[in-house]
């Protein structure tokens, strides 16, 4: 059991120029152990950490990983692996993802060479207009973007997922696709999550999805098979027909005919002229490291922003030492990351997003003073707001070899089960991330995100999203790192909790994932804590934040290489296993 230390004062002191007229204040709290891991985390170490020499990939279900290692073994690369390990999980984590979904990749080839980021993620259809999703006095109509058909956007997980692999595979696609296509067609079976969430979703499903998800007029339950006829079809013909398949062969023809009575809603023009978004990734610097990342509509440059503020708050003096400092500096991070999230974030193709500005050392400073001065004066309080909670959804991937090679990618159709339907005759469900749009200022999203109009819906936009996949480099330019997390409006604040157990306060990977978390959103005013974290300090008694003890959403997925070893890690919070050899 953990040790609870004997209770420390900790005294304000005021070192810095621009703060005056500030009020003192001492807090009592407990120091806490380092070491504290989720529950059951050091049981499971074995399950949810590998160690390899050449290749590892970790992934959210053993067969997404072991599709990696067998594109692997075959004689592809990184890409490869990645590409059938990202078809194996839409299959095997159907609540999480799809191939109608979307996702961003970051990947980081030819020994640090090949830099690039991709994005696939869906795109609002033509059809798509916000006045479509409010009522008459402009509030979102209930459920609209959550559920049923006009809750999907155009999917771009197909072209993505293809492109990547034909610029920079080396194996046939036929090959990559042979995982998933045996396990679509002979089946798995189904484990305790995906049994939750099929009973408590089966009531929205389309009858095509009660088909392929019930058997009997009900639900499947845990240990039954599930078999997906239809979508080993869709994969057999991908192999033959590559993307035509998906923008005008026979599958964007049944994605097109079921939309017909839903006003068109997506189109074969949306499908057909669908473009994937090649870019150069975003820089940042932190943890010692430069980092490689997606650049908007993901969060990630808010990420690098919330990295950045937090090594800058470690040099003022002012505040607070020991964990409580180590609280506020994560807390007030976070708070501004999210806050110019909700105010800046949209697709930089409709609305301006100066990343420049917003990773530079003026505006780091600008914002560091204030958190100092707010903090030391304590001249403010906390205001509780909502937060509606999503079960496990959304998937990443991390891959890395021994030459540093690696591509770490978020892949989701949103919600859990996204729209709730089947495109009849494909086994493909629909996603609904038309939800990660800002449906109407002030009403926040399924995961109590807000949003301003930057991110409102146009046609031919992609929302805003909280996919944050990332690489952090070595000095010659080679992977070091490769993390990623699934978990909404939880995934940065992951990411950024796991880097900073490992680099900063130098836990092993393994410890850093599964070390408690601290999430603050900006919106609901809430510090959200772990439970374990309960026994450490009682937070509730500081006096800055109101604190709630939940678990989180999200799901860490890392690959690091530490001198000539490859350490990965799938959070113990999770189903998946880490692979290689
Ligand atoms: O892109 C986004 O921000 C969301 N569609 C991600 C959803 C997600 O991670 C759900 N996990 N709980």
């Amino acid at each position: 059991m953990f040790k609870i230390q004997a209770l420390v004062s900790v005294l304000f002191i005021v070192q810095c120029q621009p703060i005056q007229n500030i009020r003192f204040r001492t807090l009592q709290v407990p120091e806490a152990p380092s070491l504290l891991q989720i529950e059951g985390a050091a049981e499971k170490r074995e399950r949810f950490e590998f160690t390899g020499k050449e290749f590892v990939i970790a992934t959210d279900h053993p067969l997404a990983s072991s599709a990696g290692l067998y594109a692997w073994k075959a004689g592809g690369n990184v890409v490869d692996a990645f590409v059938a390990a990202s078809f194996v999980v839409s299959i095997v984590r159907p609540h999480s993802t799809g191939l109608l979904g979307g996702g961003f990749a970051v990947i980081n080839l030819d020994q640090g060479k090949t830099k690039r980021a991709f994005d696939f993620r869906e795109r609002a259809p033509i059809a798509g207009r916000k006045e479509a999703y409010v009522d008459n006095e402009g509030k979102p109509i209930p459920g609209k973007t959550v559920n049923g058909p006009f809750s999907a956007a155009t999917p771009g997980m197909i072209p993505g997922l293809l492109l990547l692999q034909k610029r920079y595979g080396r194996l046939p696609l036929a090959k990559v696709l042979e995982p998933s296509i045996q396990i679509a067609k002979s089946g798995f079976a189904i484990y305790g999550d995906l049994a939750r969430v099929i009973k408590s979703n089966w009531e929205l499903m389309n009858p095509e999805m009660k088909e392929i998800f019930g058997k009997e007029g009900r639900p499947l339950l845990e240990g039954e098979p599930l078999v997906q006829i239809d979508l080993s079809t869709v994969l057999e013909r991908l192999a033959l027909l590559e993307e035509m398949e998906i923008r005008e062969g026979q599958t964007a023809e049944k994605i097109a005919k079921f939309y017909v009575p839903y006003q068109e809603h997506i189109r074969l023009q949306d499908l057909k002229n669908y473009k994937v978004n090649e870019s150069e990734p975003i820089v940042g610097y932190a943890f010692g490291k430069k980092i490689i990342t997606m650049p908007p509509p993901s969060s990630a440059v808010h990420l690098l922003t919330i990295f950045q503020l937090l090594a800058e708050l470690q040099n003022r003096k002012s505040l607070p030492t020991g964990e409580v400092g180590e609280i506020i500096r994560l807390t007030e991070s976070m708070r501004v990351g999210y806050r110019d999230r909700a105010e800046l974030g949209g697709d930089p193709k409709f609305t301006k997003i100066d990343v420049q500005s917003l990773l530079s050392q003026v505006y780091i400073k600008t914002e560091a003073n204030a958190i100092e001065r707010k903090i030391v004066s304590g001249a403010w309080t906390s205001t509780i707001g909502d937060l509606k909670t999503e079960s496990y959804n959304t998937t990443h991937i991390s891959v890395m070899d021994k030459d540093g090679n690696a591509v770490s990618s978020t892949q989701s159709i949103n919600g859990s089960l996204g729209a709730k339907i089947v495109v009849p005759g494909t086994g493909l469900i629909l996603n609904n991330t038309m939800d990660d749009f800002a449906v109407a200022p002030g009403f926040p999203n399924i995961y109590g995100l807000l949003g301003s109009n930057a991110n409102a819906i146009e046609p031919g936009k992609t929302p805003l999203s909280s996919m944050s996949p990332m690489i952090l480099l070595d000095d010659s330019g080679k992977s070091e790192i490769a993390i990623g997390a699934p978990g909404g409006s939880q995934i940065p604040t992951t990411i950024l909790n796991t880097l900073y157990q490992y680099k900063t306060k130098g836990l092993s990977l393994y410890e850093s994932a599964s070390h408690p978390r601290y999430h603050h959103q900006y919106q609901p005013d809430i510090l959200f804590v772990e439970p374990e974290a309960k026994v450490r300090f009682p937070l509730t008694e500081l006096p800055f934040y109101q604190v709630q003890y939940v678990r989180h959403r999200a799901k860490v997925f890392a690959v690091a290489r530490e001198k000539d070893e490859l350490i990965g890690v799938s959070d113990p919070r999770g189903e998946g296993v880490p692979l290689g050899f």
